[in-house]
């Protein structure tokens, strides 16, 4: 409790406690200026320091509290200096990627001014055809949730230094479950689904010390999430005692009358409020220009009223703002730096995953003739969704960076195609080039603007101009090399087969284009992992690694891909057919989570754990601890990434056949071996019931090491009785 709140709350009117629940954006410098002199509690960044601190004068200078503002952007891979897309992060299996950004992007938001970012967006996502998945760290919990607390910790540190912002999770809750993938569409889940899945993310950011957390906009089980009670109060600030700031989405609020749950905007605004919304993004002001509050302290409580104050004005003292309201306008820095570049490069080069590499045709062996083709040859749209316009461009194309790195090889350079349009000449051009070349990059990919806010796809295969390029040129023989940029996992069966390799290169931010030349070259080793599955078809979605058995697992699929009758013995067998598959569709994703290698090999051996721990000790706190030996059986220098998996084998509610408990990414030269260790307490062997308990049953639990290409296995029992 700071007596400097206590203070200021008890001598704020009425209108002045409410006008400090909202955030407004606007572009006219008068405009925002009237709204701090009329004390409005939050606006978006005014784009540049010498701006903020001008706006934010007025707020201290000219109203008679003197509150500053907190002042937000969406800061989400990068302001100035841009990082991967944060589902490129969670490729890297590697958190301090987050948190390096997180670092640097703070320093720049803070440095300008910005206090608080809308980031990280947490979201599990689990169906390709929603453009947001692009914004979040894919569809595990466990690995969503080591991203999550990375990035709030780069973000805050302290959150009074001069290079830290507040962190906002998002969206609360169960926003990526939207139906059918479109965007802002409703959810449904079983409370056991929406613990086990979507609220956990959320879990580990509050205890991890986010400062704020944003409602979402879909609707869940009925009630659209800026209205819901029960879990904006009941479980975020109850059971899990967040005391920070919930905000709205971008006129959320209202938005609350089209889901038709409230007659009115002020109606809608009741409640959001008394369901728990502290500050209120867009709409209607809630105090006009003649200082009228919107709602009375009959319509609206002024308990909930003082306590959403207080979050806010908390959250401004620890921020430090009533102390040091102001930034140093000459020590702001306005484009990426030399250090920032150097950061996103050492980020970008962990993000990209190699899917195929057919006769080891990567990395590009020296003296090749190349050629490169395709529109991200030389597109330089590689920055990803959720940049502004201030964002530092990337300032060269893959061509340039691919001949930088490849001086000493001839490299021929052909268009190809665009995103969305090849002509017959450009696809010629390139077959002709091919049939001279002895290697052929094909750079393609989904442009920055088809994923992203409100960017679902209801087909998330490539452009077909880019599928033509790929057969035209595949057809010449010469092998074939696809880079793939994209804000999503996609459809890739029609051309994967055609091609010799694969490099998923996503949207890596300013330094994209010499990071994959690198890759390509072999200077840098591809060293991540799929963390979001690429489903073989759309039909398949949503799916994810962790899904539930049923009672007829598929032996075969693609029954009656080539014969529609049944026979007993044939790619019909009867006997399979009663099985949960698609009848035309192959078993299984195209590349599964965890998918990937590098350019060197592995081996995994000793993998040890005790067989058996009594359910007293691990509910004591004793964790049973995994080790495995991993060694670099190759001639590269090279990144391993140690996953531990496991499966409850019989417990009262279906388990997923695999949830991830761990993992490490190990970097080893040739020869090198290194033992990795992981402690698995109960929290990991424990399921969510429908009824909203946290249960540890006893039982055996398969345990597995893998690392995208190899895999050990081992058991554990937890036992009734205490076992030594
Ligand atoms: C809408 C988006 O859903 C949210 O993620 C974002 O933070 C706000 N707009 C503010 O820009």
């Amino acid at each position: 409790m700071s007596a400097r709140i206590d203070d200021l709350l008890a001598r704020m009117t009425w209108e002045q406690k409410l006008f400090q629940l909202q955030i407004v954006w606007r572009t006219q410098t008068d405009e925002q200026h009237d709204l701090a002199r009329r004390g409005i509690g939050a606006q978006f960044w005014a784009p540049s320091a010498a701006a903020t601190n001008a706006l934010q004068r007025v707020a201290v200078e000219e109203t008679e509290l003197g509150i500053p503002m907190l002042i937000a952007l969406d800061v989400v891979h990068g302001q100035f200096t841009i990082f991967p897309t944060p589902l490129a992060q969670a490729a890297s299996f590697d958190p301090a990627v987050a948190a390096s950004d997180a670092r640097v992007s703070a320093a720049e938001a803070r440095g300008n001014g910005v206090n608080w970012t809308f980031s990280p967006m947490i979201d599990v996502t689990r169906d390709a055809r929603w453009g947001r998945v692009v914004e979040g760290f894919g569809e595990d919990v466990h690995l969503g949730g080591r991203f999550t607390a990375a990035k709030v910790a780069g973000y805050q540190t302290e959150l009074a230094a001069r290079d830290a912002v507040a962190a906002c999770l998002k969206h609360f809750v169960a926003y990526g479950a939207a139906e059918a993938g479109r965007d802002y569409n409703t959810t449904d889940l079983s409370t056991r689904r929406l613990r086990e899945t979507y609220l956990e993310t959320f879990r580990i950011g509050v205890a991890a010390g986010a400062a704020s957390v944003m409602a979402s906009f879909n609707a869940l089980n009925g009630t659209p999430m800026h209205a819901h009670r029960g879990l904006l109060t009941g479980v975020l600030k109850q059971e899990w005692g967040f005391d920070g700031v919930v905000v709205g989405d971008a006129d959320g609020v209202a938005q609350l009358v089209d889901h038709g749950v409230a007659v009115d905007e002020k109606t809608a605004i009741v409640l959001a409020i008394e369901a728990g919304v502290d500050v209120v993004m867009g709409g209607t002001l809630l105090v006009d220009e003649h200082g009228a509050a919107l709602l009375t302290p009959e319509e609206l409580s002024p308990a909930r009223v003082d306590d959403a104050v207080r979050r806010v004005l908390t959250l401004k003292e620890r921020l430090g703002l009533f102390d040091r309201p102001y930034v140093d306008e000459a020590a702001a820095v306005s484009t990426a730096t030399d250090d920032a570049r150097a950061a996103a490069r050492a980020a970008a080069e962990r993000c990209l995953v190699l899917l195929r590499n057919e006769d080891r045709v990567l990395p590009i062996a020296p003296g090749r003739r190349v050629l490169l083709t395709g529109p991200y040859a030389r597109s330089t749209d590689h920055l990803g969704a959720w940049v502004q316009h201030f964002a530092t461009p990337v300032r060269e194309t893959l061509a340039d960076a691919l001949a930088a790195e490849l001086s000493g090889s001839l490299l021929q350079v052909a268009d190809g195609s665009g995103f969305f349009d090849a002509t017959d000449a450009q696809i010629d051009e390139a077959v002709r080039h091919a049939r001279g070349a002895d290697l052929v990059v094909l750079a393609v990919g989904e442009p920055s603007t088809l994923s992203g806010e409100a960017s679902s796809r209801a087909d998330i295969s490539l452009p077909a101009a880019q599928r033509r390029l790929i057969h035209a040129v595949a057809q010449t023989g010469t092998p074939v090399v696809v880079v793939l940029v994209t804000g999503r996992p996609l459809v890739v069966e029609d051309w994967i087969d055609e091609v010799d390799a694969l490099v998923l290169a996503w949207h890596l931010g300013t330094e994209a284009p010499a990071t994959i030349a690198g890759a390509l070259s072999g200077r840098v080793n591809p060293g991540g992992r799929v963390p979001m599955t690429f489903p073989r078809a759309v039909g398949q979605l949503p799916t994810s690694y962790d899904h539930e058995p049923t009672g007829r697992a598929p032996a075969t699929g693609g029954v009656v891909l080539t014969n529609a009758g049944a026979d007993f013995t044939g790619p019909n067998n009867t006997d399979d057919y009663y099985t949960s598959k698609y009848l035309d569709l192959e078993l299984g994703p195209r590349f599964r989570f965890g998918a990937g290698f590098g350019y060197t090999t592995f081996a995994l051996s000793a993998l040890q754990v005790r067989d058996a721990i009594g359910i007293a000790r691990l509910e004591e706190g004793t964790s049973v601890e995994v080790r495995v030996r991993v060694e670099n059986t190759g001639d590269r220098a090279g990144d391993d990434v140690v996953m531990l998996f496991l499966r409850d084998e019989v417990a009262s509610l279906t388990q997923p056949v695999a949830r991830l408990r761990g993992f490490r990414r190990v970097a080893l030269a040739p020869g090198e071996s290194s033992v990795v260790a992981f402690a698995l307490a109960a929290d990991d062997l424990r399921f969510w019931t429908d009824d909203g308990r946290h249960v540890l049953e006893p039982g055996g639990f398969a345990l597995w090491i893998d690392d995208g290409t190899n895999r050990l296995d081992a058991r554990l029992t937890v036992t009734d009785q205490e076992s030594s």
